[in-house]
């Protein structure tokens, strides 16, 4: 539908604040880390150069210490809370103080495949401040088994996922000073958080901004450490593809060393299997146990090139499950759970961006008929509702935030019948 493609193309252009892009105007007013590098993928099908431009504005924020924060406020917008004012954390530029998953060295890495030249002049900047974010993970997210830790839910992308609920449960809510939501005058309050979500939210903001946003010390003493199959899985398919560019550019210290890191990762994502939900699934460091329920972040294991034989069949088995129980897949939670809530942001509702990423997975490994019914769902969910935020597994109805970037950048990219059956 040429039709949609040119809307596609006007959404990313109108959330375009010059050489950055918001997810959506009103409810996120800001650059976030993970949608920017949607954001890139999007331009790629019309602008390259402005594609590069999103990830260089995205690294501007880059701390110190390699770590590439989850939200640049290059403004204050009185219209989100917690602003800059609330964080006091960055350095170049005032960002959050937690990351985000670094699917932005796998769209690098997209970009530089679409032409080389172009690409290789603008990696010599980029590439070595995605390498060091990757060092960072590693050095200061990595938890007990060396699975990557989030030590705040927003740090995931995932935001209210149930994978968090018991580990947000025993985080003591402070006194906090009073506050004001923003979010819920943008979007009604059934397809947020909660306010109990946002006390905590808030509590270990104020506890990494007294412990001098040391980001090692917060995720070994922080109020909230859980070992993410996201944050796990994407760094595993982020490691790969910088190894492949560090191949490509010459940096081969920088290749091998990423190799020999892969093979530990393999180990230490084998540590996320649950036998009782026979999936990956998060597991507390502090207390040890894992979630409850099937999360759509277990199906990330393919994207990260993990192929367990012990595993691979269970996996698929309870991806069939999932495709199951609803008819617009992959829901971000099972839908037999009690927990399982269709609306509520990261509690069930699909997202465009995850189907991308697990039907890549799927299609690498072999799996061509679910990786069909993924992007033939995200087709469908986009055709029938337009680029909202997420959708409601059940009755493909759209939620949240409308005019989405990376709703638009993922329509681009792979699910719009002008791109067949291509896979960039
Ligand atoms: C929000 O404000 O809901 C964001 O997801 C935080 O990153």
């Amino acid at each position: 539908m040429a039709d949609l493609d040119r809307q596609a193309e006007a959404i990313l252009r109108a959330n375009d604040r010059g050489g950055y892009t918001v997810p959506t105007a009103g409810l996120y007013p800001y650059q976030w880390n993970w949608d920017s590098a949607f954001a890139a993928l999007g331009f790629a099908e019309f602008d390259l150069d402005r594609a590069w431009r999103e990830l260089e504005t995205l690294a501007e924020g880059a701390w110190g210490n390699g770590m590439w924060p989850h939200i640049l406020f290059r403004s204050d917008d009185p219209d989100y809370f917690p602003g800059p004012s609330v964080w006091r954390a960055g350095e170049a530029i005032p960002s959050s103080g937690v990351s985000q998953p670094p699917v932005a060295a796998t769209i690098a890495r997209a970009l530089y495949e679409r032409d080389r030249p172009l690409g290789a002049e603008r990696l010599v900047g980029l590439f070595p401040k995605l390498l060091a974010w990757r060092d960072w993970f590693h050095r200061d997210r990595a938890g007990s088994t060396g699975a990557i830790v989030v030590t705040h839910p927003w740090e995931s992308g995932r935001d209210n996922s149930p994978d968090w609920d018991a580990a947000m449960a025993n985080v003591e809510v402070a006194e906090l000073p009073p506050y004001e939501r923003r979010d819920t005058g943008h979007v009604d309050q059934s397809m947020r958080p909660t306010k109990a979500d946002y006390d905590r939210y808030l509590t270990l903001v104020a506890w990494g901004r007294d412990a001098g946003w040391q980001t090692g010390r917060i995720t070994a003493e922080g109020p909230f450490a859980v070992a993410d199959p996201t944050m796990t899985f994407i760094l595993m398919r982020a490691d790969r593809d910088l190894a492949a560019l560090a191949g490509a550019l010459g940096e081969t210290a920088a290749a091998e060393r990423l190799r020999a890191d892969h093979a530990r990762a393999l180990e230490a994502a084998s540590s996320l299997w649950c036998e009782d939900l026979q999936a990956y699934a998060a597991r507390d460091e502090r207390s040890g146990a894992f979630a409850e329920g099937i999360t759509s972040a277990a199906l990330l294991a393919w994207y990260a090139g993990l192929r367990d034989p012990a595993h691979e069949a269970a996996l698929l088995a309870t991806l069939h499950a999932l495709f199951d129980a609803a008819p617009h897949a992959l829901p971000s939670f099972d839908p037999r759970h009690p927990k399982f809530d269709a609306k509520r942001y990261w509690r069930g509702p699909v997202w465009a961006i995850v189907n991308w990423m697990v039907a890549r997975g799927l299609h690498e490994a072999g799996h061509e008929t679910e990786a069909a019914r993924l992007r033939a769902d995200t087709r469908r969910l986009i055709e029938g509702a337009g680029f909202y935020e997420y959708f409601d597994p059940r009755d493909g109805a759209g939620a949240g935030g409308p005019d989405f970037t990376w709703t638009a950048a993922i329509w681009l990219a792979w699910a719009s019948p002008s791109k067949n059956e291509e896979w960039n």
